[in-house]
């Protein structure tokens, strides 16, 4: 391989951060799979909007065909956000023999099954870490650090801004819309941010947690969902006086045959480590039935945290192309790891 083409489907919050580490780690790059990769083409919606990356004009475009249809381009990456839109662009990717990375929670917790099997008819991969948990690479650490367990719970804070929501309404005594709006700004909440505020983008991201992590199919509809937009800086103020922090928690949990997933406010003593999780961090714990209690902590949402678990399952794809092993797996990277250059 001279070179891996990839076309980025949006230049968002993440879809700037994936060319900013594409372009600041490429001798990394080029050391982990031998070649160089270029971000070649970019669906926007507006062509003339101010962008913070180094692109050319041509590299922009508003015909996903471009992209999907481009002979030159190996793998997708689709950031833009959506359902429908999304869904049809990956499809019509995978089936031209493309490999696609998503950070696509919506997509992944209602297609995600149709969207695997399709990558697979195709030899194609199909990664998805950076949809839960952004920064953290929880969805890898479920499939293959505990493939030797059996997971029975698993709980945490998985949405970064109703955590920074409850953050700042908690530690400063600032009101939910002015936080909120300013969750918006740093580019943590979804387009439409009524997601995250009433707990869907949570249960989404539960929904492909608990699909991993107990190897069944589990689907959106069977979550109970309770969001954060009643809560008043009077409930937090007197849950603290009591000695307990309010957190957005997920639930997926065995109970006999059963699976219960939900998400809900919980009050949590502040001595509970997830109760010392703060702003847009998230934090999931894990339990093995032989492991036991684990942990895994860092940034849920943001530019560069979560365009860090897409280029991870860039470097993935492209180690699978070196193997010619792609579509063997859905979201870890098969291994033997390729380190070396083609050459040597
Ligand atoms: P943004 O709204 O910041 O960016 C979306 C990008 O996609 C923009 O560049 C926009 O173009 C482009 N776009 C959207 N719709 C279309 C369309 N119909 N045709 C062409 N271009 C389109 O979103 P984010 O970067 O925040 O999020 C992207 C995805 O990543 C979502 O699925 C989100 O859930 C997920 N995600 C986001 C995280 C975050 O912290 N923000 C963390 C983890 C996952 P233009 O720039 O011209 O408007
Ligand atoms: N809106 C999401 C959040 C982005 O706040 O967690 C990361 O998935």
């Amino acid at each position: 391989m001279e070179e891996i083409r990839v076309g980025l489907l949006g230049l968002g919050t993440v879809g700037s951060g994936v060319v900013k580490i594409i372009n600041a780690h490429q001798d990394r790059l080029i050391h982990q799979i031998g070649c160089p990769v270029k971000v070649t083409k970019i669906l926007v919606k507006n062509l003339e909007k101010e962008r913070d990356v180094q692109i050319t004009p041509d590299m922009l475009t508003k015909d996903a065909t471009e992209i999907i249809d481009n002979e030159n381009i190996d793998i997708v990456i689709e950031v833009m956000g959506g359902l429908e839109e999304a869904r049809a662009h990956i499809l019509r990717a995978l089936q031209n023999g493309k490999h696609v990375v998503t950070a696509n929670k919506d997509l992944m917790a209602v297609y995600g099954s149709e969207l695997l099997s399709v990558a697979k008819e195709n030899q194609c991969d199909l990664f998805y870490e950076a949809s839960v948990a952004g920064g953290i690479p929880i969805l890898r650490t479920i499939v293959d650090g505990l493939s030797s367990d059996r997971i029975t719970k698993m709980m945490g804070i998985v949405n970064g801004t109703t955590n920074f929501i409850l953050t700042k309404m908690s530690n400063e005594g600032r009101a939910y819309e002015d936080v909120l709006k300013e969750a918006q700004e740093l580019g943590f909440a979804e387009a439409d941010p009524t997601s995250d505020v009433e707990g869907l983008d949570a249960a989404r991201k539960m929904t492909i947690l608990a699909t991993l992590g107990f190897s069944t199919n589990v689907e959106l509809k069977d979550v109970s969902v309770k969001g954060i937009s009643s809560i008043t800086e009077e409930d937090l103020a007197y849950s603290q006086g009591l000695g307990y922090t309010m957190k957005l928690i997920g639930l997926a949990k065995r109970d006999g045959e059963k699976l219960e997933v939900s998400v809900e406010p919980t009050l949590l003593p502040n001595t509970h480590p997830l109760a010392a999780v703060q702003n847009e961090f998230n934090a999931v714990y894990v339990y093995g039935a032989a492991v036991g209690e684990t942990m895994f902590y860092g940034p849920g949402a943001g530019s560069l945290p979560t365009a860090t678990s897409i280029v991870s399952d860039l470097v993935a794809v492209m180690r699978n192309m070196r193997l010619g092993v792609n579509g063997n797996s859905t979201v870890t990277p098969q291994y033997p790891k390729v380190l070396k250059n083609e050459d040597e």
